[in-house]
């Protein structure tokens, strides 16, 4: 069956010092506990080679924000899935909303990211989501259904190797969260998307995580709904307490 996952998404925040830091204190935290969850932190592309060995692979998984859509090569400033994988990471959230809204990463792009990291051995986390306008368009569906295309074109062996997160772009860092019935819904229409394509087995197995505006006193009820495997997190993954508190919302 699939997993429940807690993933956290620093995004453009924490020095190096500072994410050591983070990571050190989640590391300790987690020691002498057993999260019903898989937890994974995704970090900047700096901080990955000096978190990833300060972590207990065993209970934090390591991750990057990103990945360039190109294997090597003339491409200055980008960073291979190759050398995500060299740190030792294991995971890649790609199509994150800020990374097409800003930096017009397309379905095309995308479906290149995708397959660099599969090819490395990375786990991709793949993001989808509306925009206020889409949804209050009721256009949701729609607009998830055309986002999946990315991931679409892979071999069900490839497909099952992904994570999915849902994350509606009027609930990223808002503060205002998708009610559990609104993820409820969605989550369920993306696993009946994926069943559509790849089989009930594949869809059963595939996990989709809730994100935007997820926190330590919203997540145990995000996270009871059936067809919710767990969170991407961002503010909240910024420090350790908050993070423990949603990653709790699996233990009782
Ligand atoms: P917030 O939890 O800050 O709303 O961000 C969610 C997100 O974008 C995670 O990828």
């Amino acid at each position: 069956m699939r997993k429940n996952i807690v993933a956290g998404n620093w995004k453009m925040n924490k020095t190096l010092q500072e994410g050591i830091a983070l990571a050190k204190e989640l590391n300790e935290m987690l020691a002498n506990e057993k999260p019903n969850c898989d937890v994974i932190i995704c970090t900047p592309f700096i901080h990955l080679a000096s978190v990833t060995p300060l972590v207990d692979p065993a209970k934090i998984g390591v991750g990057a924000e990103n990945c360039a859509d190109k294997e090597s090569g003339a491409y200055t400033g980008e960073v291979s899935a190759a050398m995500v994988a060299s740190t030792g990471a294991k995971y890649v959230i790609l199509g994150h909303s800020e990374r097409r809204a800003y930096y017009h990463e397309t379905v095309e792009i995308l479906e290149e990211k995708v397959k660099l990291a599969l090819a490395h051995g990375l786990t991709p986390i793949f993001c989808i989501g509306e925009v206020l306008e889409e949804r209050e368009a009721n256009k949701q569906n729609e607009v998830v259904a055309a986002q999946l295309a990315s991931v679409f074109s892979l071999s069900a062996e490839d497909f099952s190797k992904i994570i999915l997160a849902y994350e509606p772009v009027w609930a990223i860092g808002t503060g205002k969260t998708a009610t559990p019935e609104q993820a409820q819904e969605i989550h369920a229409f993306i696993r009946s998307t994926v069943a559509g394509k790849y089989g009930q087995e594949v869809a059963d197995n595939c996990s989709i995580l809730y994100g935007g505006s997820c926190k330590p006193s919203n997540a145990k009820e995000l996270f009871a709904k059936p067809d919710v495997d767990g969170g991407l997190i961002g503010g909240a993954a910024l420090k350790a307490a908050d993070f423990k508190g949603i990653i709790d919302a699996f233990n009782n």
